[in-house]
């Protein structure tokens, strides 16, 4: 094999190899959840006792966004939604506590705007976020 082969074969191997990882390590992100799920069905899970100690506090992983909207460690006094803009499927990017909107903002979303139900406040997108389940058991909040 010439130089100039070899080189092109190890340049197209690498190029393979790259975007294997690559697409692997997408979908890894993508799909990853919560470091801190507690494991079973949870989704996410936050600890009360250090995390979302004030109304507007949000934690966002697992494909969730949760919100503090009230005080109280109810069940009632958090917002957990999909995390995922239903325009185009990126993952939103905040709650703005001065609107009290969640923001689905660049480099990936378009600047839709949800309110704390998931109802679309502004689009592009026209769907709403899709609610999700929280339940208590000590300090220990989980969503599912
Ligand atoms: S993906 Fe969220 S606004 Fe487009």
């Amino acid at each position: 094999m010439e130089r100039r082969d070899f080189v092109s074969h190890l340049s197209m191997a690498m190029a393979l190899a790259c975007a294997g990882g690559l697409a692997a390590c997408t979908k890894h992100m993508a799909d990853a959840p919560d470091n801190n799920n507690g494991g079973g069905n949870a989704k996410l899970t936050a600890d009360l006792s250090t995390e979302l100690l004030n109304t507007g506090n949000f934690k966002i992983g697992g494909g969730v966004i949760l919100i503090r909207i009230a005080a109280g460690n109810t069940p009632s006094a958090f917002s957990a939604l999909s995390s995922t803009c239903t325009h185009q499927g990126c993952t939103v990017s905040t709650f703005n506590t001065g609107s009290d909107l969640i923001e689905c903002n660049a480099p990936c979303g378009h600047g839709s705007r949800y309110t704390t139900t998931g109802a679309v406040q502004t689009g592009p997108a026209t769907a709403a976020l899709p609610k999700m389940t929280v339940s208590i058991n000590g300090n220990t909040l989980s969503v599912s």
